[in-house]
């Protein structure tokens, strides 16, 4: 049984209760990189710096982060305190905010040993908490010092990440990919730290169409050498394409499974299909403590016996 299956099967035959929004919010294990060595996290507290030269934007010039900030979109963003941890102060939030720094290290760690930017959240299922998770890594990383988050809602048929942030839905990627809008159109900026965010934009009827389009891949080609990190919000990956296209144009994929509630043959048929391309791990979410997490620590899915998470 490979290292993933294990996991998989371990997150879903553990039959921990269903929490509601605002009960204990346990996120667990990322389950470890796929090919990435470990690397101490001591060494690896530092980014690589923004070093890619980038291409040319829409008006012909090259985009530079003091130019997007200026003239980018500003509305006042009113978070959702449900899904925003990082909002919070209550002792739930606090046990959420730390295991979001422990995801939040784990990447580091793989980012220190390979190229990795874009990431995209996905799961297999609705509900698994991809927009949770997507939305609270952002936060995790622009709450230290100089960090910027390009935030964007990829799931162009269930957006809900802009509910999160409290933010305007439109104009937003949509309109960019549909030629209507430019990157200063749909790109907002948040005042308090350096988030910026891309919303779903108006609906659409071809999602997957648009999704593999030229304007998708150009768009993150302009964005991506600004930011420290792109996160992606994304359908799930089950019975819509979607998230594949997305894949092809990430440096990694995160996948989200939710404990005792995903069907472990459902996971490992989703997640399956990453494993080959660039999946870096499993993000364990929803995990009670009561469960007998407390004190279990998850494998690495790579070669190496490591473990990644203390899910207390
Ligand atoms: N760890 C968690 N703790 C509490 N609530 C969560 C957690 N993860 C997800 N949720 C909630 O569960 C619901 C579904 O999550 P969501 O992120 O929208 O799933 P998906 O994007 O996979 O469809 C949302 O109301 C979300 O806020
Ligand atoms: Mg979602």
């Amino acid at each position: 049984m490979s290292r993933i299956h294990e996991a998989l099967k371990k997150a879903v035959e553990e039959r921990v209760s269903h929490l509601s929004v605002g009960e204990s919010l346990n996120l667990a294990a990322i389950a470890g990189s796929m090919q990435a060595p470990a690397v101490p996290a001591r060494q690896v507290a530092e980014q690589p710096a923004r070093v890619t030269p980038p291409p040319p934007s829409e008006a012909g010039a090259f985009l530079r982060f003091d130019d997007l900030v200026k003239r980018c979109a500003h509305p006042t963003w009113k978070p959702d305190m449900r899904f925003s941890l990082f909002h919070r102060t209550d002792d739930d939030a606090k046990i959420g905010t730390e295991r979001f720094r422990t995801l939040r290290s784990r990447l580091y760690q793989i980012a220190a040993a390979k190229q990795l930017r874009k990431v995209l959240v996905t799961s297999s299922v609705p509900n698994e908490g991809k927009t949770f998770v997507a939305a609270n890594l952002a936060q995790s990383i622009v709450h230290q010092p100089d960090r910027r988050v390009l935030l964007i809602d990829a799931d162009l048929r269930a957006p809900l990440l802009h509910v999160t942030l409290g933010a305007p839905t439109s104009p937003g990627l949509t309109d960019y990919l549909r030629g209507e809008a430019n990157e200063y159109d749909v790109i907002q900026h948040s005042s308090e730290v350096n988030l910026c965010f891309i919303p779903c934009g108006h609906p659409v009827s071809n999602p997957s169409e648009l999704l593999s389009g030229d304007r998708m891949k150009k768009l993150l080609d302009l964005v991506t050498p600004v930011f420290d990190w792109v996160i992606l919000d994304s359908p799930p990956s089950l019975a819509i394409h979607d998230a594949s296209i997305l894949a092809d144009l990430c440096d990694g994929v995160l996948f989200v499974v939710r404990a005792g509630e995903t069907n472990h043959e459902t996971a490992e048929r989703a997640a399956s299909e990453f494993r080959n391309k660039n999946l870096l791990g499993v993000v364990l979410n929803r995990v009670e403590q009561a469960a007998g997490y407390g004190d279990y620590y998850y494998g690495s899915l790579g070669e190496e016996e490591q473990p990644v998470l203390h899910a207390s």
